[in-house]
Order: C-alpha cells, then structure tokens, then sequence
C-alpha cells in the first residue's frame, strides 16, 4: 500500500490497466449510456426473452461504438470473458456485450426439450440485442456457443450480424462434433453429465476445466474454482440437452452459402479440445464461402485461447470488429492505445519491483 501513497500517479494510471475489473450493475431499467454509469462499469441485466425465461447479460464500453457479442461454450458462463471486459483499449473503441445461453450461468435453467427449440436461442439474442439497444454485431461464439449462429441464421436470418467470430467453435449440434472435437473432450463430455457420483462429476468437472488452458496450474485457483462452480449449478439433465437439442443445420448451410458474412475462425494452437484448427475451418469451408474466412491460431494457447493469451486475442477481435462494421480507418489509430496501454503493467511491475526493493 505504501507504493501507491509513494507512488500516487503511476500507480493509479498502472492499475487503471491492470486491475481493472469493472463495477457490476444489476439493473434492468439503467443503461450503460446513462448518467451515473462510467465506461469502466459493466451494466448487468436479467433480460426476458420470449417465453419469458430470464437471460443474464452484461455489457461495458461506449453504446455508440461498434458492437461485439461474446457467449460461452459447455458449462461455462459470461466470466470466461473477464480478460475482454477488462481491457481498457476494447472498452474505449468497442461495446462489448455477454451473455449466458439458456441452460448456462446465470440464465434459465429448463431441461424441457420445448425449452431448448432452436428459435428460443434466436429469441434471447434478440432479446439481448434490443435491451442494449444493439444492431448487428459480431457475434462472437467459444465452442457450444458456437451452434447458437445456427439458431440466428435460421430464425432471424443472415442479416442479424455484420460478423462472425469462430472461437475454436462448433458451427451447430450434430455429426459435425466427431469432425472438430478431440476424442479426450468426447470422453468427458458425457462426464459433465452424470448425476449418480459426485465424485465422478467432480473428476470429470475438473479434468474438463482443467483442458481449456495451455497451461491449467498457471491459472488462478479462484477463476478454476468459479468455472467449476458455474458448471456445479447445472442441472445434469440441462447440461445434457443443451448438447443434444435439435438444429436445422441444413437450412443453416443453405442460407450461409448465398451470404457474404466475413469470418474469423481462430483457435489455439495447443488446444486440447479439438482435433485442430484446420478441422474446423474445414468442416466450414463446405458451405462458407473461402474468401470471406480469416484463419488464424494463437500460440502457447489452449481451448480458452483468450485467456491465455489475452493481448493477441483481443487484438485480433478488436481489428476483425472493426473491419467487419465499417471502420476499417479506425484499427490503425487503435494500435497505438493498445500498445501504450499493454506497456502499463510493466511499469507497474517495476514500479513495485524497484519500491519493494527500496522498502526491503
Ligand atoms: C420450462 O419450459 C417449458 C416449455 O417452454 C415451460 O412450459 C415451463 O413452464 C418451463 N419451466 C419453468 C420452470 O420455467
Ligand atoms: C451411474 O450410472 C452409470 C450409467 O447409467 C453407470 O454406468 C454407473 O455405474 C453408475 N455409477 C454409480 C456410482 O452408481
Ligand atoms: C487489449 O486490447 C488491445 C487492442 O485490442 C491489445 O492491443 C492489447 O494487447 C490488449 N491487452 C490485453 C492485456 O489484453
């Protein structure tokens, strides 16, 4: 504590950047352009879709800037995109929402099979979309989340986004998972489903964690422990739907190939979960016109590639957001921020270095 009192503006400008987590609102009737909630707050929302189930989102940054949607994979939730919502550079040039699919976080939990129909999911993006005022985004899906596009092209149509980013994700529910996902994660999928053994849940619970990262002991145990309980709240039986529930992936096909969506597809290159990356791009070249297909993998990164590594992710989705809403001039300009802002924490790092050498 002594450092900052020494150390008054360095401090405060360094921790801007490094330990930035955002205040969270819960409150549906404010939003984030409005008085009282700074850029560096995260606006929560229980959002009602159209069976009145309750979808959980948050959203941070500037609502006139251009918007980027993540969703997470299998029994994860909204937090796995702490290492986005924390970046100050994607706060100031992007609006970045979240949300937990139905069946995952902090949203529905129905284990109906009525409750999974493919045009609910398009209904609580929708749903989503309009209580954060927000008009064609990139939408930007990690694993299971991916098969959520499905249900978007389908029901609302290839309009809905100005972008899609693949993030080492299944595109919908089918045969196409023997093709992309590693026979390990096959095998423990199943895992996550058991309800007869806590013990083989929770062996199974932390086995599949633990395979998200490129380097699982080099994560904090507070993050691993809240993956685990995120999923821990899960009703087995939605656990298994939301990987079992029905998709019209030919429709979904069809109408890709007369669209012109641009695409990132980007993975880690160490990632456990899927056969590869090329495995995926490939199942998607089928019907996904080549040109539009921005292949990219990140290096010393597992399946949670952009938490991993989080500088070259954000990067990467910050200028493909950019790119695929119309302000291409604006990814140079942006360069440099990024860059100034990632220099921060290393003069915090020494700042603190150099003092606690001085203290000692
Ligand atoms: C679950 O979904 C079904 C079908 O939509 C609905 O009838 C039922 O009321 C839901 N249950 C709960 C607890 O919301
Ligand atoms: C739980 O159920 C599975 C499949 O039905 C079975 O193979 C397994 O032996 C059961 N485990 C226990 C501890 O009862
Ligand atoms: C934050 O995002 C910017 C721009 O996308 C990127 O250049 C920078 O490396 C990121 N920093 C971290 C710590 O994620």
């Amino acid at each position: 504590m002594k450092s900052f009192a020494i150390l008054p503006f360095i401090a405060s400008a360094a921790l801007a950047a490094v330990a930035n987590v955002p205040t969270s609102i819960v409150d549906a009737d404010k939003d984030v352009s409005d008085a009282g909630v700074s850029k560096d707050q995260i606006v929560a929302k229980f959002v009602e879709s159209s069976d009145g189930s309750k979808i959980y989102a948050e959203a941070v940054g500037d609502p006139s800037n251009p918007p980027l949607v993540f969703v997470p994979g299998y029994t994860i939730s909204t937090m796995a995109f702490d290492k986005q919502f924390e970046n100050e550079t994607m706060r100031e040039q992007l609006y970045m929402v979240r949300f937990d699919p139905r069946g995952h976080g902090q949203s529905v939990m129905n284990a109906s099979e009525d409750a999974h129909k493919s045009e609910l999911y398009a209904d609580d993006f929708k749903a989503v979309l309009s209580a954060f005022n927000m008009e064609k985004p990139v939408f930007a899906a990690w694993s299971l989340g991916g098969a959520m596009l499905t249900d978007i092209i389908v029901n609302i149509g290839t309009d809905a986004i100005s972008g899609y980013i693949s993030i080492a994700a299944i595109p919908y529910i089918g045969d196409v998972l023997s093709e992309v996902v590693s026979e390990s994660t096959m095998e423990i999928v199943p895992g996550m489903q058991v309800s007869n053994s806590t013990d083989d849940w929770k062996k199974n619970a932390i086995s599949f964690e633990d395979s998200l990262f490129y380097d699982p002991k080099a994560v904090p145990f507070d993050f691993k422990a809240a993956l685990i309980g995120a999923a821990a709240q899960e009703p087995s039986d939605v656990t298994k739907i939301v990987i079992g529930r029905e998709q019209d992936s030919d429709k979904f096909k069809e109408l890709i190939k007369d669209a012109s969506i641009p695409m990132l597809a980007i993975n880690g290159k160490q990632d456990s979960q899927r056969i590869s990356g090329e495995a995926i791009v490939d199942s998607m070249k089928k019907y996904w016109s080549e040109d539009l297909i921005t292949f990219t993998e990140v290096d010393k990164a597992g399946h949670a590639f952009f938490y991993d590594q989080p500088e070259e992710a954000n990067e990467q989705f910050r200028a493909f957001t950019l790119k695929s809403t119309g302000h291409e001039d604006q990814i140079a300009a942006a360069n440099n921020n990024g860059a100034s802002s990632a220099a921060l924490p290393s003069l915090f790092a020494l700042s603190t270095l150099l003092l606690s050498a001085f203290i000692l």
